[in-house]
């Protein structure tokens, strides 16, 4: 099926080929199970694609090189159901030759269709859910439609949720395109036009690109874009400019994009603050547009989202209740759903996404939505649909992150996550604006203290060496250094595949202190000594780990001599508030994952069976 993937279609006098290539690379991160591009010369589509990374496309194309052509279509693919093989892979084409089609999502009723299609004689050649929506369109066109009308026929037929792109042999000056509930913006260029799912795919061609909305199809040619809902009643985009450029989505001398990401974060941090606390010491968040009558009612809060943006929600919990005194629950998007929850209309909802786009965040975003919440989205994506859904959104301003997991769009959903905490509690009064200013100021702070953390990283390059044999790796942390223990272990899963576990370090003597044995590396995140009363119950529970033949890695604050003692290696942090520590914690874990999963040989920036954008439920 389609699943989730990277689309991009184009038309223009460039080079498709070279275009359809470049785009891929720049969205593999959304999927590399397979690729594939389309085009059409001389009247007659071409279609090659292979299963793998952009890599064996590429190999492909040199063995049987396109040729030139003006026009085309091409696609990344994370496979949902159905294997990752060539003949799975996209685009897929209509049985009569006319039409080549990518998809990203699900259709739904394919199973229904299929058989529909079979009894009038058409042959299909996979297995997908994709290759139904080609021969509708073929079909469609046969009996003379034109393709914009062909594909609206076509998405009034078809259920769930999908992006298509076309384009037809017999009018090869025009891309059509199509949204439900998947991404796609359109890049506007001059004399020529892109459709991808990401503006990361034409960011080197243009930054102007409009945000489609769903239910709408796109006719797109070399100087025109029309845009309809399905039944042909003309439509809108919202047009915008993308502000950041083609460097922030190239490496840039680093050897990942996650490490790249890394050492951005100082930068990232810094953007998420900027202009949101004024010189008179007030927090602005004006582009909430939630008025304040409201927000100062609220008596329930509740976070949702999934991985990492989930763990910065739990970190959120800790702060948001403790600044603003209403009680606040985080739960994992996929459950909430489900599990009929209790929301009202003085419940606040706060939806985390760095795409934006993730299923499970955006179905349990709907839902709150209908029970009559007001929601806030958290986001990194200018304009996608969590945020366009929600009531109002907080943007973290992390720019393009391109890397699989997750680094500085976490840290920066943190600090979004404070600067909301702390605007409740300015709205509700429940701190002083002393206070506020006092937490501002080590906010303003942590940029440079997250520099330092990075300029010091090389022995945590060391470690790496040094347990690259190791099985398993415990993390533990009490408070806010919880969440950060899921995250590190979360890091060390996905990108190193190793077994790893985060515990509240309170809770391991009730089951999981049996997992340890001699030589167990753990991890363990230890709060400020003598300003948290937490800092010696977390030093006992190092002491119960190391009696039982653990090697510890403490990552305590710079002197702290307690933590210090206890280190088989220490990682120093610098001075922050607990509350705020999980910005400075964090670093060191996401660098351990990444020079371990270099070490290891693995892809660190597409780990297996992961994408980017999880727009399946
Ligand atoms: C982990 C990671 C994922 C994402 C999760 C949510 O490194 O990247 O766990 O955090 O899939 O994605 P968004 O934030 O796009 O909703």
């Amino acid at each position: 099926m389609g699943g989730m993937c990277g689309i991009i279609g184009y038309v223009g006098p460039r080079d498709a080929r070279e275009v359809l290539v470049s785009g891929l690379r720049r969205m593999e991160y959304r999927g590399y199970d397979s690729a594939g591009v389309a085009t059409i010369s001389d009247g007659e589509l071409q279609v090659r694609k292979k299963s793998g990374k952009i890599a064996n496309l590429c190999g492909e194309l040199e063995e049987r090189p396109l040729p030139e052509a003006h026009i085309g279509i091409g696609h990344t693919r994370w496979a949902t159901h159905g294997s990752p093989t060539d003949v799975n892979a996209h685009p897929h084409t209509s049985a009569n030759g006319r039409i080549a089609l990518i998809h990203n999502g699900i259709i739904e009723n394919f199973a229904t269709l299929k058989p529909m299609l079979e009894a009038q004689g058409v042959r299909f050649t996979s297995q997908t859910d994709t290759e139904v929506a080609a021969q509708l369109l073929g079909l469609e066109v046969a009996r003379g439609v034109g393709l914009a009308e062909a594909m609206r026929t076509i998405c009034r037929q078809l259920e769930g949720a999908f992006t298509l792109v076309a384009i037809d042999s017999e009018d090869p000056q025009l891309l059509v395109a199509a949204r439900r509930n998947s991404p796609l913006v359109v890049g506007v260029g001059e004399g020529e036009n892109f459709v991808a799912s990401d503006v990361a795919a034409f960011i080197e061609h243009t930054n102007r690109a409009i945000e489609m909305g769903q239910g709408q199809v796109v006719e797109v040619t070399t100087d025109s874009i029309t845009i309809t809902d399905f039944d042909g009643n003309p439509a809108q985009g919202r047009a915008y400019e993308v502000t950041w450029d083609v460097s922030a989505a190239e490496k840039g001398g680093y050897d990942w994009f996650m490490r790249k990401e890394i050492f951005e974060q100082p930068q990232a941090i810094s953007d998420t603050l900027l202009g949101r606390y004024s010189v008179n010491g007030e927090l602005q968040l004006d582009e909430l547009r939630i008025p304040v009558e409201r927000l100062r009612v609220i008596d329930k809060i509740i976070i949702i989202a999934c991985g990492s943006a989930y763990h910065a929600g739990l970190v959120a919990k800790y702060a948001i209740e403790h600044w603003t005194r209403i009680a606040c629950e985080v739960e994992i998007a996929s459950e909430f759903r489900y599990r009929d929850p209790i929301i009202t209309s003085d419940t606040l909802v706060i939806t985390i996404s760095q795409s934006g786009e993730t299923a499970d965040t955006r179905g349990a975003q709907e839902h709150a939505k209908e029970q009559g919440a007001k929601v806030i989205a958290i986001c990194n994506t200018v304009g996608a649909t969590i945020p366009r859904e929600a009531d109002a959104v907080l943007y973290t301003h992390a720019g393009p992150e391109i890397g699989v997991a997750s680094t500085k769009a976490f840290l920066t959903q943190l600090a979004a996550c404070y600067l909301l905490g702390l605007y409740l509690a300015q709205v509700r009064g429940t701190l002083y604006a002393d206070e506020i200013a006092a937490v501002m100021r080590d906010l303003e702070a942590t940029p440079a203290k997250i520099q330092q953390v990075l300029d010091d990283s090389a022995p945590v390059l060391d470690l790496a060496k040094s347990l690259l044999e190791s099985k398993s790796v415990l993390f533990l942390g009490r408070h806010v250094g919880y969440p950060t223990a899921l995250e590190g272990a979360l890091k060390l899963k996905e990108i190193s595949y190793l077994h790893a576990e985060g515990f509240p370090a309170g809770e391991l003597k009730h089951g999981p202190i049996a997992l340890v044995e001699e030589g167990l590396p753990v991890f363990v995140i230890v709060p400020p000594q003598g300003r948290d009363r937490l800092h010696e119950k977390v030093i006992s529970n190092i002491k119960e780990v190391q009696a039982r033949g653990a090697y510890t890695v403490v990552l305590a604050e710079q002197g702290d001599a307690d933590g210090t003692e206890l280190a088989d290696v220490l990682i120093p942090l610098p001075q922050l508030p607990t509350i705020l520590q999980p910005l400075v914690a964090s670093v060191p874990l996401q660098i351990f994952a990444c020079e371990l999963a270099t070490l290891r040989g693995y892809d660190v920036d597409q780990p297996r069976n992961l994408a980017k954008s999880v727009t399946v439920e």
